[in-house]
C-alpha cells in the first residue's frame, strides 16, 4: 500500500506518535501510521480536492484520521506532534516551517537537500536521523529535532555509509563540475567530490 519512500518515513514515526503531515493528499500515511503503529494523526493539505480524496481514502480503509483544508500550520493548533512534511520542494518547505517551531519535524524534500539542511539550521534544527531511500530515485528522509548541532549541508554523515548514495551523489556532482564555468565554483565542487570519493 505504502511507497517504499514513505514506508521508510513511517519507520521514522516512533508508536503511538501524535502527527501532523502538511500536505498529505492521499494520507496514505496517515492511514498507514493509525492501522499499523498506532499513532493519531491529522492529515492536512492547501488543497480543498486532495482533502476529500484522502477522506476518501480514509472512509475506504475504516480508521480514524483528522483532517483539514489548511496552508502549512496556519491556524493549526500545536503541541507535541510529530510534523511530517514530505513530498515538496525546499522552498515550499522552507515557508510552511516558521522560525520559532519547536516540534520534531520529518522532512522529505524533492530536491536542494543542502539547502534545506542549511536553512532548518539557521531556524535552530539539528538533524537527528536521516536517510536515502531509492523509490526509482533517491529521496532523502531527515528527522530534525530543535536544538544546536554542527550540521554537514552537502556530505551528511548519516548518509557517507550507503556507498550507493554515495556514487549518485558524487555522479551528480561529477556533472555539475562539467557544467560550472565559475572557478571559484568549479574548486568548491571539485573538493565536495574529493570528499566523497573518501567514502567509496
Ligand atoms: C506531491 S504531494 C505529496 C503527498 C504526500 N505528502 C507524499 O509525500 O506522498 C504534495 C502535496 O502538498 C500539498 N501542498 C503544497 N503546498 C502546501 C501548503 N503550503 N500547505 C499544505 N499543503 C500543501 C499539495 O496540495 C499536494 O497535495
Amino acid at each position: 500500500m505504502l511507497s517504499k519512500r514513505l514506508k521508510a518515513l513511517s519507520d521514522f514515526i516512533p508508536d503511538g506518535s501524535k502527527v501532523i503531515d502538511v500536505g498529505a493528499d492521499h494520507a496514505l500515511l496517515d492511514i498507514y501510521l493509525t492501522k499499523e503503529k498506532n499513532c493519531l494523526c491529522l492529515a492536512t493539505d492547501i488543497s480543498e480536492k486532495c482533502v476529500w480524496k484522502a477522506l476518501e481514502n480514509i472512509k475506504k480503509h475504516q480508521v480514524q484520521v483528522k483532517v483539514k483544508v489548511a496552508d502549512g500550520l496556519k491556524g493549526l493548533t500545536l503541541n507535541d506532534e510529530i510534523i511530517v512534511i514530505a513530498g515538496m520542494g525546499t522552498q515550499t518547505i522552507l515557508k510552511i516551517v516558521p522560525n520559532n517551531l519547536t516540534n520534531d519535524l520529518i522532512i522529505s524534500s524533492h530536491h536542494d537537500i543542502p539547502l534545506l539542511r542549511r536553512e532548518m539550521f539557521k531556524k535552530g534544527y539539528y538533524i537527528f536521523k536521516e536517510q536515502a531511500v531509492y523509490d526509482k530515485r533517491y529521496y532523502v528522509i531527515i528527522y530534525f529535532k530543535k536544538g544546536r548541532k554542527k550540521t554537514n549541508c552537502y556530505v551528511s554523515p548519516f548518509l557517507t555509509s550507503n556507498k550507493e548514495y554515495m556514487r549518485f551523489l558524487l555522479k551528480k556532482y561529477e556533472n555539475i563540475f562539467i557544467h560550472t564555468k565559475n572557478k571559484k565554483e568549479k574548486l568548491k565542487i571539485y573538493l565536495l567530490m574529493r570528499k566523497i570519493k573518501k567514502f567509496l
